[in-house]
């Protein structure tokens, strides 16, 4: 199907766009009261990722009631650890729980690779369909899957941390052992994002949420050497790679074959934008905070770094998801100061 909007995937290919695209990471879910509903009404966090048509109804909703430029699948990045062996559950207001790690090799026999996706995933691939037949074209659908380092710190620890220190430890005292389970999350990863693709994604990102918790060398190491064979594999639609707080590893990671970068609100746009050149589109970067402010606060701060670029080369996003206690208000102050800015260069 044609799409009537797509000006993230030209912004993402470098291609003319008449304005900056919008969209936020984390818009499904969270802030919107009408995704509360839908929860409330079906159980509980992971009942809706695990059926398709009422996930698909949370993914529409910011289209809807924000008008943003893109869907994202509304889904988590665990799910890809629990198909391959390790189910979870999301403890409400403590996040999610895992009642197995791997920290062993005897362990690594939860981390199966051999099994097919659509089995497995396969309410997420019927998700995509029913989403882009809601959508009907009027903007893209992008997919996304966590990136192999996040993965691991969910699969070793268990659950969130501040530190992931069992699984910086790993690296330390069994490093082939998280290659090893590096590899495989990489293997399942590749499968499922194609497959996402295969059942309507019109675009990819990686999250590499705990890529900021590595030093630079280990996370060239144990990080990028991982997207690298991730972002090589998927050709078939643009890709985004985000690794958020690896400021010291943004030049090696625009130098992996993908199409955008998104950047957290730390990373600085217009240093990173003389460094490496026009090859890449930015994604970001407001700071998620930026939103408690009055609405005048958020026009006058949205509109001063829209003043910064220097390239049509960007997608407008925040530097991370959006707070759960955002004003869904300030969110649409937000999009539409994007989406009236008249583009200077
Ligand atoms: O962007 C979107 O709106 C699409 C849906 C999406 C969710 N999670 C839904 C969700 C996406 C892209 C994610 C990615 C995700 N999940 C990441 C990477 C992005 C990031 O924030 O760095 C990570 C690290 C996770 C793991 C995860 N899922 C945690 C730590 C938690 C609990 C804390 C939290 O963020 O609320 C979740 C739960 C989760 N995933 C919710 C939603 C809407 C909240 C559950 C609820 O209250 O309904």
């Amino acid at each position: 199907m044609k799409l009537k909007n797509d000006l993230v995937l030209r912004a993402a290919k470098g291609e003319d766009i008449e304005r900056y695209p919008v969209w936020l990471m984390r818009q499904a879910g969270r802030i919107l009261p009408e995704y509360r509903a839908v929860r409330a009404k079906i159980g509980g966090f992971k009942e809706l990722v695990e059926t398709p048509e009422r996930a698909a109804e949370v993914t529409v909703q910011p289209v809807d009631i924000l008008g943003v430029d893109a869907a994202i699948i509304f889904s988590d990045i665990l799910v890809v650890p629990e198909a391959m062996g390790l189910t979870y559950q999301m403890v409400e207001s403590k996040g999610p729980w895992f009642e197995q790690t791997i920290r062993s090799e005897a362990e690594l026999k939860f981390a199966e690779t051999d099994f097919d996706i659509e089995d497995r995933l396969g309410y997420v691939l019927e998700a995509i369909k029913i989403t882009n037949k809601e959508l009907d074209g009027r903007v893209p659908l992008i997919g996304f899957a966590g990136a192999p380092w996040t993965i691991l710190c969910y699969m070793v620890e268990g659950r969130g941390s501040k530190t992931f220190s069992e699984s910086r430890k790993l690296l330390y005292t069994n490093p082939s052992l998280a290659h090893e389970l590096l590899d495989r999350i990489t293997k399942v990863t590749i499968q499922y994002l194609k497959a996402q693709i295969k059942a309507g994604a019109h675009m990819i990102q990686v999250f590499d949420s705990w890529a900021g918790i590595l030093g630079t060398e280990q996370y060239a190491e144990f990080g990028l050497k991982y997207l690298d064979r991730i972002a090589t594999a998927i050709n078939e639609v643009p890709v985004t790679l985000f690794a958020k707080g690896a400021i010291a590893s943004v030049n090696a990671l625009a130098k992996l074959d993908c199409n955008t970068i998104g950047l957290d609100w730390n990373m600085d746009a217009v240093k990173i934008r003389q460094e490496i050149g026009e090859s890449r589109t930015l994604q970001g970067n407001l700071d998620p905070c930026a939103l408690y402010g009055t609405h005048k606060d958020v026009e006058n701060l949205t509109t001063k770094m829209l003043d910064s670029f220097t390239s049509k080369r960007h997608i407008v996003n925040l530097g991370h998801g959006v707070y759960p206690d955002i004003d869904p208000d300030k969110v649409k102050t937000f999009v539409n100061t994007v989406k009236n800015y008249e583009r200077k260069n």
